[in-house]
């Protein structure tokens, strides 16, 4: 049975899970959502939350969509919940036309050959024809282990070696797989690939649908790549997303890099969670691949004027796709260095550094429009603030637009405020605009200004202090960039600290911490660091998802192996009101509490990835 993700998609908007949810557990609303006592496992008090779109059990992890709902608290089969949901959304289920059957058994045919190209290239890396191309990896510094982990190839400089390999295969086919060549008129077929690197492209169910060929020497192109076939789309594919997807998720970072060889080469470093568009600007289905795995994927580029005008075409495509607690960063590299170079060069800690230190997109879009921009004269200034409003008319969140029109305001207050003039400013404009924080923001400040100059006072409590909520933008970036490095780089002293965010561009926003607190008598309560931050944690609504968190939190670490990035941003993905984004870390923290525990009658939850 094949049902296209377009239709299950349809299919998941139209339920309404609640109503459905509704119907076997007693549900009362939990302001915006539905709550209840979980169904999977016992509980007096209700931490099982239904969503529009989603469930989640705060106490046993259960988790999953309407379709997992059905098949697994309903026991349906896949088929026959599709078919109940269908129903009560009024929705035909399509039945599979002789077209869409022959079309099927061709795709898997042409699975079929791809895979068995992909196999033939491995096979003769490694054999006798292989010997350049070992080499060449090697000069590149990439081991057999990832070698083999990626599955590389070698296609050898030969017009029909694959050819005659795959001559099983009718050759129409292999021609449809984009594997062969076939001229115009009489000529011959021929191999697409000769005397090249294989990288085998996987979908994200870890299947061959494509490859890029990498020419050994100066040869153009330097990479080709398989043409668009039936089952290779390069606009809605990623390189690596089936190897990065989990530990993706599991980290909560994603990182998007511009070539085959960064995403190896971050790998072989210890950054699985990598992957790669296929030689094009990113697409915004490759953005929603991404977004399928975490709230805000980290995008790399060059430090370079080219690299700033890559990022700019990205961070423009990301806006219409932006919502609540879901957005991209950006990290900007040492200007002429791609990832590969940079951690070959300067290690795997390098690229760490840069990606901690990766810019909220409103930054990035900023700077970038401001670089653009005439700002001497009035027209000049007009000019980019029309720009700004052009950009964010392209946000289709109606919030997170309000939120970005609000944000250029404030970029462009910040940087010619002055330029109104003092007569005819408000008189909250001349204030410094600290003086519009809150009592609480004040005392975040505070806590802040103080961890500047004394890290070390942090590191055991950056988990607490990413936790705390905070509205003001600039308060929240500096609390970012500070959680960031210190979590990036956990011995980082007050003078390495300072020069890591002066590195990231910050040393102003540091300068006005201090500036403000001193000015404004910001409240440092007595007590430790530590203290300060729990007690600010904790003032919120969510004081007992906050709680859950610490708690899990504890346990996960005591079980160790989490680490502290990844719970920084889930943790403000929490802070964002995103309580669902948060599955992984639940899932895990609950893991470990049930493990530490042992609690026989809580259900253990496996995740095939599949189909919600
Ligand atoms: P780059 O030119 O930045 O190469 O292309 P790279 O990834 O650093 O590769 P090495 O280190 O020189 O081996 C980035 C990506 O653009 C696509 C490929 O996907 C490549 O990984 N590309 C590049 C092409 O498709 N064709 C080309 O001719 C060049
Ligand atoms: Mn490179």
């Amino acid at each position: 049975m094949s049902l296209s993700p377009a239709f299950l998609d349809e299919l998941r908007a139209r339920t309404d899970l609640p109503t459905f949810v509704g119907r076997a557990v007693k549900l009362t609303r939990a302001g915006r959502d539905w709550r209840g006592c979980c169904p999977f496992h016992n509980e007096k008090s209700p931490s099982f939350y239904v969503y529009a779109d989603h469930y989640h059990c705060f106490g046993c992890g259960a988790h999953g969509d309407a379709i997992r709902w059905l098949t697994e608290k309903q026991g349906l089969s896949f088929l026959d919940a599709v078919k109940e949901l269908a129903a009560a959304a009024g929705l035909e289920v399509p039945a599979p036309t002789p077209q869409a059957r022959a079309k099927a058994e061709r795709a898997a045919t042409l699975y079929d050959v791809t895979a068995g190209a992909q196999r033939w290239f491995e096979a003769q890396l490694w054999g006798d024809r292989g010997g350049a191309a070992r080499a060449y990896l090697e000069r590149r510094g990439v081991t057999v282990e990832t070698a083999r982990a990626f599955g590389l190839g070698f296609a050898p400089d030969d017009r029909t070696a694959l050819k005659r390999a795959l001559a099983k295969h009718p050759e129409p086919l292999l021609v449809e797989a984009g594997l062969l060549i076939q001229p115009e008129g009489e000529e011959l077929s021929f191999d697409r690939f000769r005397g090249r690197l294989i990288f085998p492209i996987r979908d994200a169910r870890g299947r061959p649908v494509g490859f890029g060929g990498r020419a050994l020497g100066e040869v153009k192109p330097k990479y080709l790549n398989s043409p668009d076939t039936p089952l290779f789309d390069k606009g809605r594919l990623l390189f690596n997303l089936d190897q990065a997807a989990a530990p993706a998720r599991e980290r909560a970072r994603l990182v998007l890099v511009e070539g085959y060889m960064d995403v190896i080469a971050l790998a072989q470093a210890g950054i699985a969670e990598a992957v790669a568009p296929l030689g094009t600007a990113l697409t915004e289905h490759q953005l929603a691949l991404a977004w399928r795995l975490v709230p805000e994927p980290v995008l790399c580029f060059d430090g370079d004027a080219a690299g700033l005008k890559a990022a700019e075409k990205a961070a423009r495509r990301a806006l219409p796709g932006l919502a609540p607690g879901r957005s991209v960063r950006i990290a900007t590299l040492p200007a002429g260095q791609d990832p590969d170079d940079l951690v070959r060069s300067s290690g795997p800690s390098a690229m760490q550094s840069v990606l901690a230190a990766a810019e909220p997109l409103h930054a990035m879009l900023w700077r970038a429009m401001l670089a653009a921009a005439e700002t001497e004269t009035p027209e000049g200034r007009a000019g980019l603030k029309a720009a700004l409003a052009e950009l964010t008319a392209t946000i289709s969140d109606r919030e997170v637009r309000r939120q970005y029109e609000q944000q250029f305001r404030d970029h462009f207050w910040d940087r010619f405020g002055w330029k109104r003039g003092r007569g005819s400013a408000s008189p909250a404009a001349v204030r410094p605009r600290a003086a519009l924080l809150s009592a609480r923001e004040r005392e975040v400040l505070g806590l802040l200004t103080d961890l500047l100059d004394a890290p070390e006072e942090g590191c055991d409590c950056l988990e607490l202090i990413a936790a705390i909520p905070v509205t003001n933008a600039r308060v929240a970036r500096l609390r970012d960039a500070i959680v960031g490095s210190l979590a990036a780089v956990p011995d980082l002293d007050r003078a390495g600290l300072q020069n890591n965010l002066g590195l990231c561009g910050l040393g102003q926003l540091c300068d006005w911490a201090r500036m403000a607190t001193a000015r404004l008598g910001a409240r440092r309560p007595a007590g430790s660091l530590h203290l300060r931050a729990e007690a600010l944690a904790a003032v919120d609504q969510n004081r007992a998802a906050r709680q859950a968190v610490a708690d899990g939190l504890t346990a996960a670490l005591a079980d160790g192996g989490l680490r502290a990035e990844a719970l920084f941003a889930e943790q403000r993905a929490l802070i964002l009101g995103r309580r669902d984004l948060h599955e992984s870390f639940f899932e895990r923290a609950q893991a470990a509490a049930m493990t530490s525990a042992s609690q026989p009658d809580q259900p253990v939850k496996a995740d095939d990835g599949e189909n919600g």
